[in-house]
């Protein structure tokens, strides 16, 4: 992990280099950083995106993270090589030590990262590397990036958790079309079935997906999060289950929010009148 700019908790100094991570106005962009490879995922790119995503919970400049991909591609998957095959050859306790901390970090950790995360796909985007972008909060891609679940095409089916995250994401025609076919398809067909949030002429990526993260930086980051983690939680659990976490973790934000945003938009729009909650944020420092 190389950081070129940004707060000392993310790690500066490290002297890996499969993840760069800069932090730019409040955004972290983390490049997986094997263009000769297609950023495809090895043990390198695991073990320093698990230290990455660590560092960057705890620096304060980093209010919104990106990843997206060096060179022509966002990934092109697992490492066929080093993340199977010679890994495979090694010990089975490091598999699986490797495996679990894979799982980590494209999952568990980004499902519920503290801060929003958006995947910003510039190019290819196969197999294990739909982890990475279901595990975002949103994501932005080049109208020109090719996706693809090619497992069925080598033999294996898209494990991990990809099929789990493939069927909550999309509706089941399509989540079987493409785990059954591998066919690829582009980003504006992402679009349209909803893997990702919109696509762009790739020209445009990088300033829509700043625009897109200086909107989210604009909102309360502890009702935020609260409001990620609920999503989450809700999604598998009963509605009256559901009815009893979200008005418990309502009453803990309205708590334990150090901005009390809930009284401050209250009264700037009641009594105050000074904004209409409809239409965009309360004055935050008011
Ligand atoms: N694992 C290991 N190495 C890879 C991977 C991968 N997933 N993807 C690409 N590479 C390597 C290639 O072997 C090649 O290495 P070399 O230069 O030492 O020969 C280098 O990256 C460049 O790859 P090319 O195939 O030459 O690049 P090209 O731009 O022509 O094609 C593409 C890009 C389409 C992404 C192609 O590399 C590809 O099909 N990769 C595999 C995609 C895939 O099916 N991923 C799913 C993996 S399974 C899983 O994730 C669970």
């Amino acid at each position: 992990m190389t950081v070129t700019t940004g707060g000392a908790a993310a790690g500066v100094g490290s002297a890996h280099k499969n993840v760069l991570v800069e932090i730019e106005d409040g955004i972290a962009w983390v490049t997986l950083n094997r263009p000769e490879k297609r950023n495809a995922i090895n043990p390198g790119i695991v073990y320093e995106m698990v230290a990455a995503l660590d560092a960057l919970e705890a620096d304060d400049s980093a209010h919104v993270v990106v990843i997206t991909g060096a060179g022509d591609a966002f990934s092109s998957g697992q490492d066929l090589k080093e993340y199977f095959r010679d890994v495979d050859a090694g010990p089975p306790v490091e598999r699986e030590r490797l495996y679990r901390a894979n799982a980590d970090w494209q999952w568990r950790r980004l499902m519920f990262y503290p801060k929003p995360t958006i995947a910003m796909v510039n190019g290819w985007c196969f197999g294990g590397a739909f982890q990475v972008l279901l595990g975002c909060d949103l994501a932005l891609a080049a109208e020109d990036a090719t996706f693809g679940l090619s497992e069925i095409n080598w033999g294996i089916i898209p494990a991990g958790i990809v099929t789990k995250s493939v069927a909550m994401a999309l509706a089941q025609r399509n989540a079987m079309y493409y785990i059954m076919t591998g066919d690829p398809f582009d980003g504006k067909r992402a679009a349209e079935i909803g893997l990702v949030n919109f696509a762009v002429p790739k020209a445009e990526l990088k300033d829509r997906t700043r625009a897109l993260a200086k909107k989210l930086m604009e909102k309360n980051p502890f009702v935020m999060r609260a409001a990620k983690t609920a999503y989450h939680h809700v999604r598998h659990m009963s509605w009256e289950s559901s009815l009893e976490l979200l008005m418990a973790k309502s009453d803990q934000t309205k708590f334990r929010d150090p901005e009390k945003g809930d009284r401050k938009g209250m009264s700037q729009f009641l009594d105050d009148k000074t904004y209409r909650p409809g239409l965009g944020n309360y004055d935050r420092r008011g």
